[in-house]
């Protein structure tokens, strides 16, 4: 009632103002109680163009650009408020102060970590994706952001790629499937989704510098199809543009993907906002379609001088340039007009929902996706289930070692985190649980001023530590091993990618010699990427265990006990070793450094030309075309019971949606979810194609011994290529397979089709 009753003095006062300064009083004054902008009952549209025709050049301008770290100015004159965003993807990041990361000391800002994107990625979930997206857009909107930065879709390209953990996968049509409810979600509390890093940045070393050279098809049918889905399917609101150049053009102000495909092809009417400092000149800011510019003269990460939003590309020098005649109206008002849409959309939605935050619903979300999207990789022997161990033996930091703080901009603060240690003691009271480090890998544990507070200080020697588990292993009933990588520089974090493909820190050792003793033995991967697995012939057991949030533990725990039957499937791929991936040479990854120098704002900078000329095959469509055996392919993920996938029914046609009804029956002894993939396969193309192609997914849970028909209906986009030569999808005619099965190198059904 009380914040009703404030709002409407707002709109009061806002109008008198706005009558008052904008000259307009007349018009008004003709029977129209409230300005047409303040007026919720008219349309955006109505509302923003009336905005519009009240605004200066400079008040246009300023909405335009940063006045802090997160925040744009509103019109105070016409009473429209600032607008606030946060990061993003995982979480709701912990205040700073107004124009320095460092942190605001706010003692109410510890929030709710959700499992990274990878892990929402790998539950092959879009319900899950869209319970995510409500949960984290409730956090969002208690506290007062109107747009969170996320969710990320770049493609996973490398397995070195320090940011893979913010996104999805390798896959496009997975990626695409689950940003959509994310996106939906997200917004459904009057929060915009930011949705980045558009377009190709899939690398972290030299993020700022390097150009990538990519031939149109494929640019279109991996790199772009998850923004396409988020922006066209899922109805964005905003979307952040990439670091990197993109025919030498930085990607926040380019022509090709900003104005060309974005907002001409796919019709984006959304605001395109820059990374911070992913902003370079007046000129291509102006005109090549960046609407906000945000962390101008740092990167977002580190420190630049203060206060210098007045000389923001998109400030001042636009404001000189509009008026000395450079610049257009009909341009600047292109600009003005998306964000006051943004602002109507959220910021000026006076009915939307107040949000929640750190609410018992989003702990048990956090756990739910958590533990939906752990895989168990390998089971031999039925190792897992846990069941009355008598003594477990913990190994590895990553049993303790809070993931929450570190990464980069994804980095949050919680309240509490439960460590996989802790989980696995309070599920397993009744057991024996001793821990042994086994080794040192990250003793840090701070971000931009949030600290763990953990002191992971060791003393002992690494030969001592592998000794003193090896000894603990000898009369345990079961070891159980998590490690894998952390949050540090160089391994999954932003702003450099990860140096080797082999577990950090002499893993690699202490799990062989535990395997040598251990009666029964499992690893549990905590990693956004995949990672060398050369002992895996020697472990029973191993499990893809993700960062997952706040919850980490219990949903650890939950698989681990067999409470949640685990039914994750990887996003990626896990080869056996660097040089099974496409990206091999320096040409393709990091790329060539040039010789002549180019502008990049007030600097010369050298630029890094990557060339990703492996093209199509990226990920499962390489190994399948390379024939090389993965440690564990993409979609692959095991379960505590089996399933049997019977004979396909087809119905229908491509062109109006080819319906394969599945028999999926769970022939084990409990219940579980299984995920039902299909494949594409052309068998007579006239183009090159890649080998097989997921088109179609579908999540299906049973009680044991029952059977249920899942539906996958697939269309034209599953038989189409992106044909470079006329610059359009084509549907080919031709012959078809679908491949039917619960992982890329599972799939015991063929469906010959044709189109
Ligand atoms: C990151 C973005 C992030 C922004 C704001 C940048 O360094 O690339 O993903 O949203 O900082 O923190």
């Amino acid at each position: 009632m009380k914040t009703r009753l404030i709002l409407s003095l707002m709109l009061v006062v806002a109008w008198v103002t706005a009558c008052g300064q904008s000259g307009q009083r007349g018009k008004q004054a003709a029977g129209n109680d409230v300005p047409v902008f303040l007026d919720d009952t008219k349309t955006i549209e109505e509302r923003v163009e009336d905005a519009l025709s009240r605004m200066t050049v400079e008040e246009k301008t300023a909405i335009l650009h940063a006045q802090s770290k997160f925040s744009s100015a509103g019109v105070p004159r016409l009473g429209i408020p600032e607008l606030w965003t946060s990061d993003g993807p995982h979480g709701i990041r912990p205040e700073v102060l107004w124009d320095k990361w460092s942190q605001a000391g706010w003692t109410s800002d510890s929030c709710t970590a959700f499992p990274a994107l990878t892990a929402l990625a790998a539950s092959w979930d879009p319900d899950l994706a869209k319970l995510y997206g409500v949960s984290i857009g409730q956090e969002a909107r208690y506290r007062k952001k109107d747009m969170l930065l996320g969710p990320g879709v770049n493609i996973c390209r490398t397995p070195l790629n320090g940011r893979s953990f913010e996104y999805f996968g390798e896959d496009p049509f997975l990626s695409s499937t689950m940003v959509v409810p994310y996106v939906q979600g997200v917004q459904s509390n009057g929060v915009a989704a930011c949705v980045k890093h558009y377009a190709l940045n899939n690398q972290e070393t030299n993020r700022f510098l390097t150009n990538v050279k990519v031939d149109d098809r494929t640019l279109y049918e991996i790199y772009l199809p998850a923004f396409k889905a988020a922006v066209q399917k899922g109805g964005a609101w905003a979307i952040m543009g990439s670091y990197n150049l993109y025919k030498d053009q930085w990607c926040c102000q380019n022509e090709y993907t900003l104005n060309g495909i974005l907002k001409g092809e796919w019709g984006f009417d959304g605001v395109v906002v820059s990374d911070w400092g992913g902003a370079h000149d007046t000129d291509q800011c102006v005109n090549h379609g960046l609407d906000m510019e945000f962390g101008s003269f740092t990167d977002g990460l580190t420190s630049g001088p203060s206060n210098v939003y007045a000389s923001y590309y998109l400030a001042n020098p636009y404001v000189e340039g509009i008026k000395s005649g450079k610049y257009d109206m009909e341009t600047l008002d292109g600009k003005a007009r998306r964000v006051l849409r943004l602002i109507f959309r959220t910021v000026m939605d006076r009915n939307r929902p107040y949000g929640s935050f750190v609410s018992p619903e989003h702990i048990a979300a956090a756990r739910k996706i958590g533990a939906e999207s752990i895989v168990l990789l390998k089971n031999d022997g039925g190792v897992l289930p846990l069941k009355d161990e008598g003594k477990i033996l913990v190994v590895g930091e990553n049993a303790i070692k809070m993931m929450t703080v570190g990464g980069g901009s994804s980095s949050l603060k919680v309240k509490k985190e439960y460590s996989p240690l802790e989980g696995i003691r309070e599920r397993f009271a009744n057991a024996e649980v001793v821990f042994e480090r086994g080794y040192v890998g990250d003793t840090g544990g701070q971000f931009d001023g949030v600290v763990t507070g953990q002191d992971l200080n060791e003393n002992r020697s690494a030969g001592q530590m592998v000794a003193d588990a090896v000894e603990a292993a000898r009369d345990a009933d079961c070891v159980i091993f998590i490690g894998g990588l952390n949050k540090s520089n160089f391994q999954d974090s932003e702003g450099a990618d990860r140096q080797s493909y082999e577990l950090p820190y002499g893993q690699d050792a202490v799990i062989e010699a535990l395997a040598a003793v251990a009666r029964k033995m499992v690893v549990i991967n905590i990693s956004g990427n995949a990672v060398a697995m050369p002992w895996v012939d020697k472990v029973p057991a191993i499990v893809q265990g993700w960062y997952l949030g706040s919850e980490a533990g219990h949903s650890l725990a939950d698989v681990l006990s067999g409470d949640v039957n685990p039914s994750g499937k990887l996003p990626f791929t896990i080869g056996r070793q660097l040089s099974d991936y496409p990206v091999q040479t320096e040409a393709q990854y990091p790329g060539i450094a040039r010789t002549e120098a180019i502008k990049m704002g007030p600097m010369e900078a050298t630029i890094f030309d990557a060339e990703y000329s492996e093209g199509l095959y990226v990920g499962y469509r390489w190994f399948d075309h390379e024939s090389i055996v993965p440690t564990f392919a993409f979609g692959h993920g095991l379960s505590y019971t089996s399933f049997e996938i019977g004979e396909p029914k087809v119905s229908g046609s491509v062109e109006k949606g080819l319906t394969f009804s599945i028999p999926v029956k769970n022939t084990g002894d409990v219940a579980g979810a299984e995920v039902v993939q299909l494949y594409v396969t052309a068998r007579n193309s006239s183009v090159e194609r890649v080998p097989k192609e997921l088109k179609g997914f579908s999540k299906v849970y049973l009680e044991p011994g029952k059977t249920a028909t899942v539906k996958i209906t697939i269309g034209k986009d599953a038989v189409s290529y992106f044909d470079a030569g006329k610059h359009e999808w084509v549907a080919e005619r031709g012959d078809y397979s679908a491949l039917i099965g619960t992982s890329s190198d599972v799939l015991p059904k063929t469906v010959d089709f044709k189109y």
